[in-house]
C-alpha cells in the first residue's frame, strides 16, 4: 500500500487501484509501488485473478513525459518491466479502463490478458505526436489483437478510438455498461472459473498470420500512411515496428522497439514536438487574467462579412456547437456566402468525413441578415470586412448601436491597427482582434489581439471560446501584422533579390520544402493571388520589380492558370515557365545585377534568419510573450516543420551566434533592416543564452 497505489480484495480477485493524479501518468513514485502490489498479488496464492484499476478522472494516461530524457524515465522499475510482470502473470489480469488509456498507459493495459472499458473510454497510442514511438511494447502487442493494418493506423496517426470501436478492433474484451469497476471483477471471476489458459498478448498471433503470408497490403498501408510525413522520423519508424512485429519472434520485435525509442526520444525532432507541447499548454498562461477573472458566457456568435474569411470563421463556431447569424451589405452577398459554405459542407460529405443528417443540422445553425439589429443578442460579434480602416469604423460603429452591453467586439483584421478600431467606439474594452487564418474552418491558429484596453474577461473567453471550436488561441500585442504576418514580411523581405542575383523561384521553394515547409513562397504567392500585393503595392505607392512585372502580365498566380509557375489546366502542381525566367533575368540586366550561383544555405540565412531576428524583435517588444507562443503561431498558422519545433526553437539548434555573424554579414552587403540584428539575439548569442532560459 502507498499514496499511488491500493490493493483492495473482492473474494480472490485483487484489484490493484493506481491513484497518481491528475491523470495517472506513469511516474518513477509509482511504479515502485505498483510493481510491488502486483508481485505481492501473483505472489499470493489466495488471490485468482487481478483487477487493474484507477482512481480519479482516468485511466492511465501516459508516461510522465516530465521524465523524458531523463534518468527517472528508465529507472528500474520502468515500463518494459511492469508489462513483462503482467503479461506472465500465472492468473488472469484484467484492466479496467475509464477516460483514456494513452500511449504508456495502452501499453499497460496491453500487457494484461483482459480489458474491460468504460463506454466512454477512448485507448490510443499517441506517442507520435512527440515525435517518438510506443516504446514499452504498443507496436508489438496491439497488431496481435487488432492485425498490423489496423494498428498501424492507430500508431501512425496517433488518434485514440473510442471503447465500442475498440471492441469491434479486439483491443478491447467488454463494454461496461454499468459501473466499471464491478463488471471488470465480474469478468475476472468468469475467467478465473473458466479456468483457462490465459493467453497472454505476446502468443497470440493468429492475427499476424495473412499478413506473414503476404506483407503487400501492409507496405501499400505503410506508403498511403507515411505519405504526407515531410520528414518526420517517428511515423517511419512507427512503421518498421509494426513491420518487425510481423516478421520477426516477439522478444527480437520488443527489443528492436526499444531501439527505435531511445534513438527516436534523443534525437532533435522529438525534442522539438515535446517543446511544442508544452509550448501550446504554456500559450494559455496569460499575464493580467488573474484568477477571480470569470470568462463571459458566449452562446451566439455574429460574424459581418461572408468572404474568404466570414464563412470559414462563421462555420469554425457553428462546427464547435455555437449558433452563427452572419450579415452581409447585400442579399446577393448573403447568397454567395451560403452557397461557398454549403459547398464546403458538401466536399466533407462527399469524402466521408461529414454525415448528410449531421450537415443539415450544422446548416440550421445558420442565420442570415441585411440588419444590424438582428445582432442585438449576440455575445461575440466579429467583423470580416474589406481591409481598410474607413470601412472597419464604419462597421464598429454601427455594431455598438446595436450590441448589447458586454457583447464582445472582434476585428478579424491582419494588419490594422486594433487600438485605433478599439478607439473608435465607446467601448475600447470590448474590442479584441481575433486573426483566423484561412481557410479559417480548417486552419488551427487563432491570433488573439489584445489592444491596450481589452478587458481580462474578454481575453479569457476568446481564449475559451477559441478553444471551444478546436483552434490554438495564443494571444498578441497590436502592431503591422502581430506575430504571424509581420514575421513572414520578414522572411520575405529579399526574396526578389535573391531572384535577380541568380536563384531560381523553383529553388527557392525546394529550399524550403526540403526544409519541411508544405510549399515554398512562390508557390504560396500563386495560391494567394499575386494581385492582392499588387493592389496594396500600389495603394501604398510602393512597388517590386518581379512581382509587378508579372502582374503586368496578367499572371496572378493559380487562378489565372500563370503567375510565378505555369498551372496546366485542372492542375495545382507549380510548373517553371522560362518566360519567368527570362522575365528575371531581363530585369537583372535592366538593373546591372550581375547573376551568380546561390546556395541553398544563402537562401535559408536569407529569409529564414531575418525572420527569426524579427521574432527576436517581437519578444523584445512584448508583442509576444514568450519565444514558445511564436513557436505556435508558425507550426500552427504557418506550416513550419514540426519536426523543427517552430522558428524560435529551429534557431537555438541553428546556432543564435551563427544567425547573429550571417546576419550581420548580410545587414553589411545590403544594409537591408531586416538584417540588422536585434539586440536581444545579439545579447543571446553572445552570452551563449537562449529564447527559453529568458522564460
Ligand atoms: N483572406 C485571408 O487570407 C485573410 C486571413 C486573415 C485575415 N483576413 C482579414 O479578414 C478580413 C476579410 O478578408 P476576406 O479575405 O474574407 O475578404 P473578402 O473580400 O473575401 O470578404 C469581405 C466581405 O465583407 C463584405 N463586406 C464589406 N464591407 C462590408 C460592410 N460594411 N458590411 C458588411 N459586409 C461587408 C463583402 O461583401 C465581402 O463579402 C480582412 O480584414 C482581411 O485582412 C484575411
Amino acid at each position: 500500500m502507498s499514496d499511488y497505489v491500493t490493493v483492495t480484495r473482492d473474494g480472490a480477485i485483487a484489484i490493484v487501484t493506481i491513484d497518481n493524479p491528475p491523470v495517472n501518468a506513469l511516474s518513477f513514485h509509482l511504479r515502485e509501488p505498483l510493481f510491488k502490489a502486483l508481485s505481492d498479488a501473483r505472489d499470493d496464492a489466495s488471490v485468482e485473478g487481478i483487477v487493474l484499476a484507477c482512481a480519479g478522472r482516468t485511466f492511465v494516461s501516459g508516461a510522465d513525459i516530465t521524465e523524458f530524457g531523463s534518468e527517472k524515465a528508465l529507472a528500474s522499475p520502468n515500463l518494459p518491466e511492469l508489462c513483462a510482470l503482467l503479461e506472465t502473470m500465472p492468473k488472469p489480469a484484467v484492466a479496467a479502463v475509464h477516460g483514456t488509456a494513452l500511449g504508456g498507459g495502452l501499453e499497460l493495459a496491453l500487457s494484461c490478458h483482459y480489458r474491460v472499458a468504460d463506454k466512454q473510454a477512448k485507448v490510443g497510442l499517441p506517442e507520435v505526436k512527440l515525435g517518438i514511438l510506443p516504446g514499452s511494447g504498443g507496436t508489438v502487442r496491439l497488431p496481435r489483437l487488432t492485425g498490423p493494418e489496423a494498428a498501424l493506423k492507430m500508431i501512425v496517426s496517433g488518434t485514440p478510438v473510442g471503447a465500442a470501436q475498440g471492441l469491434s478492433m479486439g483491443i478491447v474484451d467488454a463494454v461496461a455498461e454499468g459501473d466499471l469497476t464491478t463488471e471488470a471483477i465480474a469478468f475476472a471471476r468468469s475467467k478465473v472459473a473458466e479456468g483457462g489458459p490465459h493467453i497472454a498478448v505476446r502468443d497470440r498471433d493468429e492475427k499476424l498470420e495473412a499478413a506473414r503470408a503476404d506483407l503487400s497490403g501492409f507496405d501499400a498501408a505503410a506508403k498511403d500512411l507515411t505519405k504526407k510525413t515531410r520528414g518526420l522520423e517517428a511515423p517511419l519508424a512507427c512503421v518498421e515496428a509494426v513491420r518487425n512485429a510481423v516478421t520477426l519472434p516477439f522478444d527480437e520485435a520488443l527489443k528492436k522497439e526499444r531501439e527505435l525509442f531511445v534513438k527516436l526520444v534523443a534525437g532533435d525532432q522529438s525534442r522539438a514536438q515535446r517543446h511544442l507541447f508544452f509550448a501550446e499548454r504554456e500559450a494559455s498562461k496569460v499575464s493580467g487574467i488573474s484568477k477571480e477573472v470569470q470568462p463571459r458566457t458566449v452562446a451566439k456568435v455574429g460574424v459581418i462579412g461572408a468572404g474568404t474569411m466570414g464563412g470559414g470563421i462563421a462555420m469554425s463556431f457553428v462546427n464547435g456547437g455555437i449558433p452563427v447569424t452572419i450579415l452581409e451589405m447585400t442579399d446577393e452577398a448573403l447568397d454567395r456566402g451560403f452557397a461557398t459554405i454549403e459547398k464546403n459542407y458538401a466536399i466533407s460529405v462527399s469524402r466521408g468525413s461529414l454525415k448528410e443528417d449531421e450537415k443539415a443540422k450544422r446548416m440550421a445553425r445558420f442565420s442570415r441578415t441585411t440588419n444590424y439589429a438582428d445582432l442585438a443578442d449576440c455575445d461575440l460579434i466579429i467583423e470580416a470586412v474589406f481591409e481598410e480602416m474607413g470601412v472597419k469604423k464604419e462597421v464598429f460603429g454601427k455594431l455598438e448601436a446595436v450590441a448589447k452591453a458586454g457583447a464582445i467586439l472582434a476585428t478579424n483584421t491582419s494588419y490594422l491597427d486594433v487600438n485605433e478600431i478599439a478607439n473608435s467606439t465607446t467601448r475600447p474594452q470590448d474590442v479584441v482582434g481575433l486573426h483566423f487564418f484561412s481557410p479559417a474552418n480548417v486552419m488551427k491558429l487563432l491570433e488573439i489581439v489584445r489592444g491596450d484596453q481589452t478587458a481580462p474577461d474578454v481575453l479569457l473567453t476568446a481564449l475559451n471560446v477559441g478553444r471551444k471550436i478546436g483552434k490554438v488561441p495564443v494571444v498578441v500585442g497590436v502592431c503591422h501584422g502581430f506575430v504571424g504576418n509581420r514575421m513572414l514580411g520578414a522572411r520575405g523581405d529579399d526574396l526578389e533579390p535573391l531572384l535577380l542575383e541568380g536563384a531560381a523561384p523553383e529553388q527557392v521553394d525546394r529550399v524550403f520544402t526540403d526544409f519541411g515547409f508544405p510549399m515554398g513562397p512562390f508557390a504560396m504567392w500563386d495560391l494567394a493571388g499575386l494581385d492582392i500585393g499588387w493592389r496594396n503595392r500600389k495603394s501604398l505607392g510602393k512597388t517590386a520589380v518581379i512581382g509587378d512585372a508579372v502582374c503586368e502580365m496578367g499572371r496572378f498566380g493559380q487562378k489565372t492558370g500563370k503567375g510565378i509557375y505555369l498551372y496546366e489546366e485542372g492542375s495545382r502542381t507549380p510548373k517553371p515557365d522560362p518566360e519567368i525566367a527570362a522575365l528575371i533575368e531581363t530585369k537583372a540586366k535592366e538593373l546591372g545585377i550581375e547573376r551568380r550561383a546561390i546556395s541553398d544555405e544563402e537562401i535559408i540565412e536569407r529569409t529564414l534568419y531575418p525572420m527569426v531576428n524579427e521574432g527576436a524583435r517581437i519578444l523584445e517588444e512584448k508583442i509576444a510573450a514568450r519565444a514558445s507562443d511564436i513557436d505556435i503561431v508558425w507550426t500552427n498558422g504557418y506550416g513550419f516543420p514540426i519536426g523543427k519545433g517552430g522558428p524560435m526553437f529551429w534557431a537555438e539548434l541553428e546556432g543564435l551566434k551563427k544567425i547573429v555573424e550571417k546576419l550581420d554579414h548580410w545587414h553589411g552587403k545590403t544594409g537591408k533592416a531586416v538584417y540588422e540584428p536585434a539586440p536581444l539575439l545579439r545579447a543571446l548569442a553572445d552570452s551563449g543564452g537562449s529564447f527559453s532560459g529568458r522564460n
